[in-house]
């Protein structure tokens, strides 16, 4: 590795904007609300955030279906409170990270809207048109959020793609105008002193040529032809021409959303000499509780601790020296993750949450928090199907149980509690009044009811709380450097309970060790008799002898 970036020392936080702050009593949160946090995250010590979109868009799927690249969505506010935001976020040292969604927009851009309407339109060949084949759709491609990913337009006669929902049509990354007026978009959110990019679902840009049959799914096995997609023949070409054109000319931070990714992919895409990104979101960690049934995501396997190890031990050691890691756990698509990889009930999910955050946080990469990781957010059970709003998981409920009749309403019920994103999108919790301090009237999504007991007011007056020791680990990540730079080694991986790995430099070691079970477990790692315990959960130390959920980390 050559001389360390800042980006690769900074902890990135992910503000989901429509659940974290509501600041005109709408019940959807908003920009004016962002920066009235804005000390808050200053306070937790991270050095970047990343917004998720807060564009133009009819919220067909939250914002993610942008309608217009260069205006905000008046639910969260206005240019001016954007200009606003950057200037206090700037003042305090904070970095902003905008997301950008170019893999597809909404059917209501501009350019779908002309391209639309007839096979001549100079945007007809921004998105990607077919003819039927045998009166069909033109191949078996899955949409991600269900059903074929083609939709039959009556006026011309023709099929569009889209990958996600049929108010996301895909652009057509192989024509060089598209190309064009998407740089000279980032180019002006750039001029307007954004500090970098997350880019959604990146690595589907470019599609495989002739758009052949995806052999892995079939209508039935709720598949997505996302992973078949991914990848494609041209894509480091436009990564490259991207980074040339815009990225390259500033000092900025990029990361891509990359489903369907190896590590050798990755040296491709976030390569220290590679010049496209400068790191990627694989999603291997956050598929390990798959349905066995073909269902996807729509599971309610327990992951085994064994896969995961395996899997992020993968990541560690493959890109070592080659490429730059991102490191999270959950965000606004996945379930969270106390939830999931550790215990949240009332006994064990501060416990279970310092220790899940431990882990993360000294392995190498940078580390992303979703708002709320910081306190121990819940996932959240919602009675009945009419309190969900995704349309992930609406369009899956209606697919698995109404139409194909393959679940049951209450085994789908289970799926949706263990892996819908409203999970993740359910408010912010601020304080422990009414509404938990989002916004004073009926929040646009249920808000937890542990909100009496989580919440960011108790956090702050707590010493012990999850949000101080976030606030430990993202301050002892900018203390020693041996957490950027040390080469990871994993300690017995078959170990089912413990996770424990070194991270070594040439004097120093650091020695993570995390019990993740509920058992009192003993094990022997061999440390100096002068290691110094750097961070524990606990506030005692039992040397071998582990407690539940005890996380410790010893720098000798
Ligand atoms: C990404 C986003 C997700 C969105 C999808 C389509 O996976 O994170 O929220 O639904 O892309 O844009
Ligand atoms: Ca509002």
């Amino acid at each position: 590795m050559e001389k360390i970036q800042w980006w690769q020392k900074a902890v990135v936080y992910q503000i989901y904007p429509r659940s974290f702050q509501d600041s005109n009593g709408d019940g959807v949160g908003d920009i004016p609300g962002i920066i009235e946090r804005l000390p808050y995250l200053k306070d937790l010590g991270v050095q970047v955030i990343w917004l998720s979109p807060i564009y133009q868009s009819p919220n067909d799927d939250n914002g993610y279906d942008i309608s217009d690249y260069r205006e905000v969505l008046p639910e969260f506010g206005t240019m001016a409170d954007v200009q606003k935001m950057l200037e206090v976020a700037h003042h305090l040292g904070l970095k902003i990270m905008m997301d950008l969604v170019v893999n597809h927009t909404s059917d209501e851009h501009q350019w779908f809207q002309e391209s639309r309407k007839n096979k001549d339109n100079p945007y007809r060949n921004y998105y990607i048109w077919r003819d039927p084949v045998d009166g069909h759709e033109p191949n078996n491609w899955l949409s991600d959020f269900g059903g074929s990913a083609w939709e039959f337009d009556n006026n011309t006669q023709q099929y569009y793609l889209h990958l996600f929902s049929k108010k996301q049509p895909d652009l057509n990354w192989d024509n060089p105008d598209l190309r064009k007026n998407i740089y000279d978009t980032m180019k002006w959110w750039l001029d307007q002193g954004v500090d970098g990019f997350r880019m959604d679902v990146i690595n589907l840009i470019s599609k495989p040529s002739d758009l052949p049959n995806d052999p892995n799914v079939t209508l039935e096995n709720h598949g997505s032809s996302m992973d078949f997609v991914a990848n494609g023949p041209n894509i480091h070409e436009y990564l490259q021409e991207m980074n040339q054109e815009v990225l390259s000319k500033h000092d900025i931070i990029t990361v891509g959303e990359t489903p369907g990714v190896s590590t050798s992919d990755a040296m491709k895409y976030a390569g220290f000499d590679s010049h496209e990104l400068q790191m990627i979101f694989q999603f291997e960690h956050t598929e390990i509780d798959n349905s066995p049934e073909g269902l996807g995501k729509w599971s309610d396997e327990r992951f085994k601790l064994v896969d995961l190890k395996r899997i992020l031990s993968k990541w560690q050691n493959d890109l070592y020296g080659k490429a730059w890691n991102s490191l999270y756990w959950n965000n606004h698509d996945r379930p969270r993750v106390v939830s999931r990889f550790g215990n949240d009930s009332d006994e064990y999910r501060i416990l279970s949450a310092k220790m899940l955050a431990a882990t993360l946080h000294f392995m190498q990469g940078t580390p992303y928090i979703y708002q709320g990781e910081e306190i121990g957010m819940t996932n959240i059970d919602l009675p009945s199907i009419k309190d969900y709003q995704d349309i992930d998981t609406l369009n899956a409920y209606n697919d698995l149980v109404v139409q194909q009749k393959r679940v049951t309403a209450d085994k789908m019920m289970s799926y949706v509690h263990h892996s819908s994103r409203d999970n993740a999108r359910t408010p912010m919790q601020w304080d422990n009044i009414k509404n938990a301090g989002f916004t004073d009237s009926h929040p646009w999504l249920s808000v937890n009811p542990n909100y009496q007991t989580i919440n960011v007011a108790d956090a702050l007056t707590d010493q012990q709380s999850i949000f101080h020791f976030y606030q430990k680990l993202i301050a002892l990540r900018q203390e020693l450097p041996i957490i950027t730079t040390g080469k990871y080694e994993v300690l017995d991986l078959e170990d089912a309970s413990v996770y424990a790995y070194k991270r070594i430099d040439k004097n120093t070691q650091l020695l993570v060790i995390s019990n993740f079970t509920d058992q009192k477990q003993t094990r022997h790692y061999d440390r100096t008799q002068s290691a110094q315990l750097v961070i524990s959960n606990y506030s005692d130390d039992q040397g071998d002898v582990l407690r539940p959920y005890e996380s410790k980390v010893y720098m000798f």
